[in-house]
């Protein structure tokens, strides 16, 4: 039996494992000059004018939301097809969810549903970049300035990706990416968001580290101060210095890991594109995509199995897949408490049956690339009808 090959494994370098070292001797672990400088050289990436470094893309995205107001009783427009992040923070600020259904080719949020789904109490839209594929901004945001409605992009899977020639982290109003283990790149839990808004930025930093007016770096070296102040009821989402020390090498080789990605979904696009159970991934013109994901799409009624059989056979031939998403509407805890009438998302209902991803990521091999394709391919060819 040959080897298994995982859905996801980090490409984690010398460089990494070095930097992270220096840190844990420098006597300096927490929030300090390596996030800094992380956060310095995240911003000048993606051309934002402010980073801040946070300890996940989820606590990015409820600092996004407290920031520009949203509060009781408002409304945030979500896709439904997502992971849970994107619509919990939105009960953080004890404001509801709206779920909306996605598009059948990008599977991306779908802006004529947004358009339905805005009331008086719409305060913000979470666009999602689904699997590292731009939304259509453009139209998103056109909507939400004429009604003055803030566009907070969940862009976890969307690095580095652009949009009409822009780089994601600079389109919306605030965006917020992840560095989980399983992203393009890695400080194994973190994340950054990004903005133009000098006060919004300045606030996100000050809630991160409990409402108050002075970091670590300013209270404890020997330039500091031991006096601060509450400013607000923060959070303590802080990234620390040695998750920092990880993510400098890995932001450095992003665009790499990213030429790798993009070279292994033309591969599978290539070998998948004359096999008609297969509908391969649709890119819109005009944009860059991350490739986070490779998320095919099974015509089950040309094959005798269904998804989970097909996924099975995979897992038996030593291939890891997974499921992006469960539509959030279908999970137990939304069925209860929000009564989403099922009928408002045909096309994620129908996109939720048929979807795998497959294994795409730098360290894999192109004889892994291939072992993928073939398998693929073979149990296709003895479960047709
Ligand atoms: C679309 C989306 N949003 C948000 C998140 C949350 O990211 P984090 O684990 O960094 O909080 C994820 C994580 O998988 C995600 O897929």
């Amino acid at each position: 039996m040959k080897p298994f090959i995982p859905f996801h494994l980090p490409d984690i370098g010398e460089e990494e494992i070095h930097a992270v070292v220096e840190t844990l001797r420098s006597g300096w672990l927490t929030t300090g000059i390596k996030t800094k400088q992380f956060e310095k050289e995240f911003a000048e990436w993606v051309g934002a004018s402010h980073a801040i470094a946070l300890n996940s893309c989820t606590a990015a995205l409820h600092l996004a939301l407290e920031t520009v107001g949203v509060t009781d009783g408002d409304e945030v427009i979500v896709p439904t097809m997502t992971f849970a992040a994107t619509a919990e923070v939105v009960h953080y600020c004890r404001a509801l969810p709206i779920l909306v259904d996605c598009k059948s080719d990008t599977f991306n949020i779908d802006v004529e549903a947004i358009e339905q789904a805005i009331s008086p109490k719409t305060k913000a839209i979470i666009p999602v970049h689904f699997a590292g594929q731009p939304c259509e901004m453009d139209r998103i945001l056109d909507l939400a300035q004429s009604r003055n409605i803030k566009v907070i992009e969940d862009a976890a899977h969307a690095l580095p990706a652009k949009y009409r020639g822009k780089m994601v982290g600079t389109l919306g109003d605030i965006t917020c990416f992840s560095f989980y283990a399983t992203k393009t790149m890695t400080t194994g839990e973190g994340g950054m968001a990004t903005t133009e808004n000098a006060e919004w930025a300045e606030r996100m930093r000050i809630l991160s580290l409990h409402g108050i007016s002075r970091d670590a770096v300013n209270r404890y070296t020997p330039e500091g101060s031991w006096y601060y102040e509450i400013c607000y009821p923060g959070y303590k989402y802080n990234l620390t210095d040695m998750a920092s020390a990880l993510g400098i090498p890995q932001l450095r080789k992003c665009h790499d890991f990213g030429k790798i990605r993009n070279r292994y979904a033309m591969l599978y696009n290539e070998a998948f594109k004359d096999i008609p159970e297969i509908i391969v991934p649709y890119m819109n013109e005009d944009i860059e995509h991350a490739w986070h994901l490779y998320v095919i799409k099974l015509d089950l009624k040309r094959l005798r199995i269904g998804r989970d059989e097909m996924i099975d056979l995979l897992k038996q031939q030593g291939i890891g897949t997974s499921v992006h998403f469960i539509p959030l509407h279908l999970h137990p805890y939304y069925r209860r408490n929000c009564r989403y009438a099922n009928e408002n998302f045909p096309v994620a209902n129908q996109v939720f049956k048929c979807i795998i991803s497959l294994p795409i990521y730098p360290k894999m091999t192109d004889a892994d690339v291939q072992r993928v394709i073939e398998v693929v391919t073979r149990l296709i060819q003895e479960n047709r009808r």
